[in-house]
């Protein structure tokens, strides 16, 4: 095990252990959100909206959890799935490679575990797309077992409490954040005591706007009690997404269907459909055939690609398109039977508002 000295941090003893425990649950039980998903034990409906909540807020959540369980009800459902509407159902969310992992997993419970949901850390943690975080707020919360859940909101927060002087940005820090959870979670509520720290994290110590002169733990944050709140938790700047410029082709044909290309498998936005795209490097390049007079420049930011979009549009009189992609002609009316991600969703909005004059 980790030791804690080697990194500077000072653990409390027993009784301070004890009395954090006992503030951080009272307040949580006088405070807590009342969510969807703290209505349950069931696993499978925790596992999905621990997965939607990585990287999208709770408020967006909750009609996707809410539909998802009506869609997929069992894990059974999720395994046998059709991809287009397991798409579908994430369609908005971002990072679909969250769903793709998690049918994939709903497999490997059919096939590894007789169709039972895994009651151990160790096995949960084995299906795909089940990382420690994730791993830790299943077995807490489903079962009650003494394992931390630490993402970027607990390690904010101990970083505060204990003047962490390690990025917490680096994966290789995890490990600290995690030996200092291991010692302070409650083993008679485990599930509440992640939960109770996510609450924190995500409003009163936020990250952006944290008032913590607000929080049931500022007397026990080093931090806090010491005036050094601003500066923590260490984060150092991360590369920022590449820029990438990216035409479009808005092409119809003669019975005014448009053409749209299906995304190669395990690249980008594998899966999901749009108008024909390519990467341009220089701005303003246009084919003859088309003009780009009407449309906004579309703009999408990936976590490590920033797209600038250019529409073009123009017709097509007759004859068949080819490419190593799937293509479709597919009528307006059409479009919700196919996957598409948000920055299709951004092109069609501007494709009919610059029509609406
Ligand atoms: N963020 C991640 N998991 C959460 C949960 N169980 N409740 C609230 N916010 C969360």
């Amino acid at each position: 095990m980790l030791d804690l000295k080697d990194y500077g941090i000072i653990m409390w003893d027993a009784e301070k252990i004890a009395s954090f425990r006992r503030t951080l649950l009272d307040w949580y039980d006088r405070e807590k959100r009342d969510l969807p998903w703290r209505r349950t034990k069931n696993p499978y409906y925790i596992w999905v909206s621990e997965i939607m909540l990585q990287q999208t807020q709770v408020q967006t959540v909750i009609p996707y959890y809410e539909r998802f369980l009506d869609w997929f009800p069992s894990v059974r459902d999720l395994a046998e799935a059709p991809e287009e509407k397991l798409l579908k159902a994430w369609e908005g969310l971002g990072y679909y490679s969250r769903v793709r992992n998690m049918q994939k997993a709903a497999q490997q419970i059919m096939d590894d575990f007789d169709g039972q949901f895994p009651d151990t850390y160790e096995n949960i943690a084995k299906l795909k797309g089940i990382g420690p975080y994730t791993a830790g707020a299943i077995s807490s919360i489903a079962f009650g077992l003494p394992e931390p859940a630490v993402d970027g909101n607990v390690m904010r927060v101990m970083a505060r409490l204990f003047e962490v002087n390690y990025d917490i940005g680096d994966p290789k820090n995890r490990k600290i954040f995690q030996a200092i959870m291991e010692i302070l979670i409650d083993p008679n509520r485990p599930g509440d005591f992640n939960q109770a720290l996510m609450d924190l994290g995500t409003d009163i110590e936020s990250a952006k706007n944290p008032r913590p002169d607000e929080s049931p733990i500022r007397f026990f944050c080093a931090a806090y009690l010491n005036g050094t709140y601003d500066k923590y938790p260490i984060k150092l700047p991360k590369k920022k997404p590449k820029p990438m410029q990216i035409q479009a082709f808005v092409i119809r044909n003669m019975k005014g269907e448009f053409l749209l290309e299906k995304n190669i498998e395990g690249r980008l936005l594998g899966g999901f459909w749009s108008f024909p795209i390519v990467e341009t490097d220089f701005i303003g390049q246009q084919l003859s055939l088309f003009s780009s007079n009407n449309f906004a420049p579309v703009k999408h930011t990936f976590s490590h690609q920033k797209w600038t979009i250019e529409m073009v549009e123009g017709n097509v009189k007759n004859g068949k398109p080819t490419s190593d992609k799937e293509l479709r002609w597919v009528a307006s009316q059409d479009f919700d039977q196919f996957p598409m991600a948000t920055p299709q969703k951004k092109m069609i909005k501007t494709y009919e508002d610059s029509k609406k004059g």
